[in-house]
């Protein structure tokens, strides 16, 4: 059979590429598109997890049918009802009209709102165990990673986690499927950190969580709704996330600004030439009027040191700036060194708004903020450079 991948012996990939959606949830960009990945079980009892994107791929019932052969889907596993995985549910259900649908209660509320299908709900809770045969599925509640009901499926028998979104990518799957056959490195992991710091991070309490609860299980392939399937360094999918979500950063620096005219972009350069000559070589500037939210987000995720400008405008931030502060407060994004600055024309505004991000955030405030009238002149670089100084020194401790 074309396009399904044998992940065991008797489990298969049977996911599917979305390369024509410009923005996920229609708001995040994915130049690299994203995979929807759904499996099959061919057990005694048939058993699909998690489905795909309604309209993502047509032939997505065909791989079913070819896989099984004549026989019916007797499970259909639901770990997360976001509808890029419950978008097929309406369709199997209706092909497949004597399926389970197994969730926990709080699946069952958010299915009721969409389907109903009150009859065939399977409820089951925190360590449930379901038998196809030769595999035993046991459920772990793994609630808001992202969502309020979010599971996972650990098939006991051949040491599988079905883990929903965690440990999952933007990107297609371009050929490879597993992490042996991909370049990880090069192609996904920048991609990765995008997804799980815009899409999950906010609730990374909860994915700690999660790794509490996942203590002491073999994990020998970690099957994510999206992305790569992970067989060979399972362990480096782990840590990955479990880095991320102890806000974990790299001994670099992202500077994010919003300039109108250029005065306060040109601090920018400054300050990243004087973090330079420091010795500190993961620097990186970005516009924040020009660069996608989610890029900036990924880079503060990666970054300890984070260094934020503003021109004031109407007495405020310029409101892309002011669209990121809000959201890194929204997403209670922790543990950053932080650096302000920012240029104004007549009575300024954007610096004070950025230090009134920083009495909510609480990131280290690593040296006073500078705000300069008009053109930057010798002083005003002159406290960029303390800014960098004071930046590269707190980084080199
Ligand atoms: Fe991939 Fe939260 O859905």
């Amino acid at each position: 059979m074309h396009n399904t991948v044998k992940v065991t012996d008797k489990v298969y990939w049977i996911g599917g590429n979305d390369r024509r959606t410009s923005l996920f949830e229609n708001m995040w960009p994915i130049p690299n598109g994203i995979s929807y990945n759904s499996y099959l079980i061919i057990d005694e009892k048939v058993a699909l997890v998690d489905t795909i994107e309604f309209g993502s791929s047509d032939d997505y019932l065909d791989k079913i049918e070819e896989l099984i052969d004549g026989r019916t889907i007797d499970y259909l596993i639901i770990n997360h009802m976001e509808p890029d995985h419950s978008g097929a549910i309406k369709t199997i259900v209706e092909k497949y009209p004597d399926i389970k649908l197994v969730g926990n209660l709080k699946t069952f509320k958010i299915i009721e709102s969409y389907f109903g299908y009150k009859d065939k709900w399977y409820q089951i809770e925190d360590g449930d165990e379901l038998n196809l045969g030769h595999h035993n599925l046991k459920f772990v509640m793994t609630p808001w990673v992202h969502w309020p009901e979010t599971m996972m499926t650990y098939d006991l028998t051949e040491k599988i986690l079905f883990s929903g979104d965690a440990f999952g990518s933007f990107g297609t799957l371009d050929g490879g499927i597993f992490d042996d056959e991909i370049e990880f490195e090069e192609y996904y992991k920048d991609e990765m950190r995008r997804y799980y710091s815009n899409i999950v991070g906010k609730y990374s309490n909860m994915v700690q969580k999660a790794f509490k609860k996942l203590e002491g299980i073999d994990i020998k392939y970690v099957c994510s709704t999206h992305g790569p399937i992970w067989r060979n360094d399972v362990n480096k999918v782990l840590s990955l996330y479990d880095k991320w979500s102890k806000f974990e950063t790299e001994n670099g620096v992202v500077i994010i600004y919003g300039s109108m005219y250029g005065n306060t972009a040109k601090m920018a350069d400054s300050i990243a030439r004087k973090l330079s000559e420091q010795g500190i070589k993961k620097i990186r500037i970005h516009d924040a009027s020009k660069t996608h939210i989610s890029y900036l987000i990924n880079d503060i995720w990666r970054y300890k040191g984070v260094i934020l400008g503003s021109c004031a405008y109407n007495s405020e931030m310029l409101p892309t700036m002011e669209n990121l502060t809000r959201t890194l407060e929204h997403m209670g994004v922790k543990d950053h060194l932080l650096g302000l600055f920012g240029s104004y024309s007549w009575n300024g505004g954007g610096v004070k708004a950025l230090h009134k991000f920083y009495e909510t955030i609480q990131w280290e405030l690593v040296s006073d903020p500078v705000d300069t009238k008009g053109i930057p002149g010798n002083e005003a670089f002159d406290r960029c450079e303390s800014i960098a100084k004071a930046m590269a020194e707190k980084l080199k401790e």
